[in-house]
């Protein structure tokens, strides 16, 4: 007889098949077997919102033990309380400021005090607005950048130091970025010159630190709902005009837990070949911009045939 595994659900008994109920899975579904993360300390910056939030409870869910991290530490409070309550992990809240290399320092002791040795940094924290460029401020475009790239800079250099001093091998860094690192953006300049560091930064280091048994690795995602991105790129009547949605070839955006997938299993040993990578997650909607014609996708069918006989009579 065979014997199916419930592994995925983190249930170490084996049933015969015919025991079992079959489901097809979806995008939403849950993907690594549970304790694919166990013994493994994640810290997240922006954790408490957004995407970081969705990451950060299914890493609890898969057993590690995860910091998040952020300026405002009664949101970061308020998340790691309901994500301890959904999920059963241990979550820990500490504020620290990405831009201020001193507070990322003191941030990287207060969690190495609580959890032990980091084997995973996720730089995911960001700001952004969209603006036309000769409308920003100095201190506009410095803002993002400073969070952004000096951000994950100084997080990267407080924990890279550390592991090389310690000897800690098996860790990885995970950075957030966008498909607009590698094809620019207009009207938002300062994040498209921010995050195309962070990529550069990520193959860089993939390289030179792979030596003391680190990996760096990317995900570049398409359009995923969240307050923080929504309010500031899509603001007021934007939203029902630009439905992003639209730009998908795959006609929707992404469900945050595509996303945690994704992340999980490159920071999980399961993703330990994973190295200078940057994997990007958008239903193609980066190729549908860049390909020359494919704006003829909005030709109605029956245009075609009136299209070839033209093309055939001046042959
Ligand atoms: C023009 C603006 C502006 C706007 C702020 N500024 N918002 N300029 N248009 N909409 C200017 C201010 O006037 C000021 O310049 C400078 O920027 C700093 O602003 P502060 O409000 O003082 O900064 P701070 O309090 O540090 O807040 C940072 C922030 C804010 C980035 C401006 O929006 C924030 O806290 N964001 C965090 C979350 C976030 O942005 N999430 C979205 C990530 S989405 P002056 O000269 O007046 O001093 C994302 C998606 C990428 O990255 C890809 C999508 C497909
Ligand atoms: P979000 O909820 O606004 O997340 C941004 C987080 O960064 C917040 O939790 C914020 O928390 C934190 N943050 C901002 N400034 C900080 C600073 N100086 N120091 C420390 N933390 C700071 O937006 P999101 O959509 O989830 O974005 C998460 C990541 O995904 C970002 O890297 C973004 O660029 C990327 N991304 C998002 C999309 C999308 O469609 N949503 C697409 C591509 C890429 P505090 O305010 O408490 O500091």
């Amino acid at each position: 007889m065979r014997i199916y595994s419930l592994s995925n659900l983190g249930i170490a008994k084996k049933l015969p098949l015919k025991n079992c109920i079959f489901n097809p899975m979806t995008h939403t579904d849950k993907m690594l077997r549970g304790g694919s993360l166990a013994e493994k300390v994640i810290v997240v910056t922006g954790g408490g919102s957004g995407l970081g939030k969705a990451m950060t409870s299914y890493f609890l869910e898969l057993g590690a033990k995860v910091a998040i991290t952020s300026r405002k530490i009664e949101k970061l409070e308020a998340t790691a309380k309901e994500l301890k309550e959904s999920t059963g992990g241990e979550c820990f809240a500490v504020a620290c400021d990405v831009r201020h290399y001193e507070q990322v320092e003191q941030m990287h002791q207060q969690v190495s005090d609580h959890f032990g040795p980091i084997d995973v940094l996720l730089n995911n924290a960001a700001g952004n607005f969209i603006s036309p460029t000769e409308n920003l401020s100095s201190n506009a475009f410095d803002t993002i950048v400073d969070i952004v790239l000096k951000g994950t800079k100084n997080c990267t250099m407080v924990f890279g130091k550390h592991w090389i001093k310690t000897k800690q091998k098996n860790v990885n860094v995970l950075n957030i970025i966008t498909t607009y690192a590698f094809t620019g953006s207009g009207y938002v300049v300062p994040s498209a010159t921010a995050k195309a560091g962070v990529m550069a930064m990520t193959r860089s280091l993939a390289v030179e630190w792979s030596k003391y048994g680190m990996r760096f690795n990317a995900i570049a995602p398409g359009p995923f709902p969240t307050k923080g991105a929504w309010d500031r790129l899509l603001p007021g009547p934007l939203l029902k005009k630009f439905d992003p949605s639209k730009k998908v070839p795959l006609g929707r955006v992404g469900d945050h837990q595509e996303l945690a997938n994704l992340a999980a299993y490159m920071v999980s040993n399961f993703g330990g070949y994973f190295n200078g990578e940057v994997i990007v997650l958008d239903g193609g909607e980066w190729l549908k911009g860049a390909g020359q014609f494919n704006m003829l996708e909005k030709i109605p069918k029956a245009l075609w045939s009136i299209l070839k006989k033209a093309m055939l009579k001046k042959k």
